[in-house]
Order: C-alpha cells, then structure tokens, then sequence
C-alpha cells in the first residue's frame, strides 16, 4: 500500500513508520519538525520506499500530490511545554492542517486515522475512561490549545465520516514513552531519566499522588496500525492499564539509574490530570489488541536510549 504518515518524524510516528516499511509498504512522511527530529527517519534515507516531504499540514500547498491508501495523522505538538510558546500552531494543526488530510484523503479515495488523545477526557471524573466518557476540559486554561484541537479534530473525522463519506479511524492514545522521546520535552520519563542519569533528584509535581499508566511505544505503534486495518470506525483507547503514581515512576526509574538523590517537590501545574487509566475493553474486544511490554522492561529499552542523548 502507498501511505502518508503525517508527523511520522516525532516519536510515535517515527516507530510507526519503521513498523509499515518492514511489511513493505511504500511510506511518505510529511512533518515540519516544530517537535519532531529528522534523525529519528536517518536510518530510513537510503529505504527506497521511503520519501520524507518537508512541510506543515497546515499549508495545503506542502502537501505531497500523491494517491495514498492510508493517511495517519500524527502531527500535533503534544508536550505541556509546547503549549505556552505554540498554543495557535497547535489549534490550527488539529484544525486546518487535520481538515486539509481530511480533503486529501477524500480526494484520493484513502482510509484517514487520526490521532487523538487521553486528553479529551480533560481532568476525568470517572476512572478509568471509557470511550463513551465526555471528559472534563477547560476550554480556557493552559491545556485547552492541546485538548480542544483534538476534540475538534475528532468532530471533523466525524463529519466527514457521516456526510462526505471518508473511511476514518481514531485512537485516543494515552501515555506513551520509548526510545526518540525528545530528552527536553517536558514530560515525565524524559524529565525522570535526565535528572535521574546526572545524579540529580526528581522533580515532583505536586504530592506524586496523581497517577499515570504508561505504554511502551512499540505496542502503540502495533495498536494505531491495527486499529486502522479494522473495520471500527468509534474512537478506540489504546494505553497500557497499568496504572502507578507518580512517585512509583519516580522511584522505578531511580532504581534502574540507582539514583538515591532526594525527589524535589514543586507545585501542580493547572488542570494536571490526577488520574490517567484507559479502559480497553473495546481495544480487546474488537480489535484482539493488548498491551505487552512490561513497564520494567520498557523503561530499561528507553533508559538505554537517554543514555545516549546525554
Ligand atoms: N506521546 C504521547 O504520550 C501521546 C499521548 C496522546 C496523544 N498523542 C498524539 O500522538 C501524536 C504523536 O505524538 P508524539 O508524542 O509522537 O509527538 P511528537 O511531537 O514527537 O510528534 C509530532 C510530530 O508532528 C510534527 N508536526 C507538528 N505539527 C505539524 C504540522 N503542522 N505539520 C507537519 N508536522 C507537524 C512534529 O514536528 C512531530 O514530528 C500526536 O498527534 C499526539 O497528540 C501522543
């Protein structure tokens, strides 16, 4: 198949990439690397079946004028940091740049999966989330850039479904880590494991209380090309249900490093989500798809990998 994997040059979409190319379809990435690296395509430049397009889906002329079989977009900043310097770009990426696929994908008669997120539950009441849940969002604080763009991406997948007829797919991904994760980019493994590999303490929002539950990126990478390859069209949860507070991450990852340098407390950011858990039933049910890389093991493969960002 010929497929366009939009901001397959950031992390998730780089494993994704590596993913289809060794069942050898034929991979184009488009990706204006405001978060993404192309180091993480390098190992890809003399694959004949891959091309790399520099451009911002946002720009419909930066789009590659091919046919594909299948579109995922990826692309999207999704780091806290971001949001601050680049809330406007992040609105209208899972806006314009998502309607502009959504057209191209139309166009050339192509099966578009979006990549939606945890973070349209918002700070969730119900824990875990269900796919049915309608969350909990500030549409006006710090994380609404982020979680708005997405909830309006997922009603523009919707609409185009129901009344232009496009084949859509969406995945709400939860946390997610591995190797290519950016080692500044904010969020907690990479924050953990640059602290933790210079002998420096953690740094705790908050009392570490709150909770997330952690994917390794190969079984992400496994869940969002098999749910495109199904026949759902519902938004489907794909995470690990492992869930572990903060301060168990902490001290997981100290004891891999053997760190022991005290954690530094500091206060919650706003709308800091307390709970994070997916259900996946309808990921196992319907798609046969669960996690399977342990927590342990995967942190050892990503330690491995901040080790050499050092
Ligand atoms: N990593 C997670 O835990 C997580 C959780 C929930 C949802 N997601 C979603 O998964 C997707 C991938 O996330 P990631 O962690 O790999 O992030 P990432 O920042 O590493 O990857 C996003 C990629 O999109 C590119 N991009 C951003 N805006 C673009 C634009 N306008 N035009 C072209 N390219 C653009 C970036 O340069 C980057 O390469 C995102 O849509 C994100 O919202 C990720």
């Amino acid at each position: 198949m010929k497929i366009l994997v939009a901001g397959g040059a950031g992390f998730i979409g780089s494993h994704l990439v590596d993913r289809l190319l060794a069942q050898d379809h034929h991979v184009d990435v488009i990706d204006n690397f405001v978060t993404g690296q192309k180091i993480n395509l390098k190992h890809l430049a003399d694959n004949e079946n891959f091309e790399l397009f520099s451009g911002d889906i946002c720009n419909l002329e930066s789009l590659p004028r091919e046919k594909y079989d299948r579109i995922y977009n990826l692309a999207s900043p999704a780091s806290p940091i971001d949001f601050k310097k680049i809330s406007i770009e992040i609105l209208l990426t899972g806006s314009q740049g998502h309607l502009n696929l959504l057209q191209l994908a139309e166009n050339c008669g192509a099966r578009i999966l979006f990549a939606s997120t945890s973070e349209v539950y918002g700070d969730p009441l119900v824990n875990p989330q269900p796919e049915t849940y309608y969350g909990n969002v500030n549409c006006r604080g710090e994380r609404a850039c982020y979680d708005e763009a997405k909830r309006f991406g997922e009603a523009l997948t919707v609409n185009f479904q129901k009344y232009r007829g496009v084949n859509s797919r969406t995945v709400r991904i939860f946390n997610t880590y591995g190797p290519r994760m950016r080692p500044n980019d904010g969020r907690v493994i990479p924050n953990f494991f640059m602290q933790a590999l210079v002998g420096q303490g953690l740094t705790i929002y908050g009392n570490g209380q709150q909770t997330r539950s952690l994917c390794y990126v190969s079984d992400m990478a496994r869940g969002i090309e098999t749910l495109m390859e199904s026949d759902v069209d519902q938004p489907v949860n794909i995470g690990n249900t492992h869930e572990m507070t903060i301060l168990e991450i902490a001290d997981l990852i100290n004891d891999l490093t053997g760190n022991n340098t005290p954690h530094i407390f500091q206060d919650l950011p706003e709308n800091d989500p307390k709970v994070r858990q997916p259900d996946i039933s309808r990921a196992k049910n319907l798609l046969g798809w669960r996690p399977q890389v342990d927590v342990r093991e995967g942190l050892k493969e990503t330690m491995e990998f901040f080790k050499t960002c050092l």
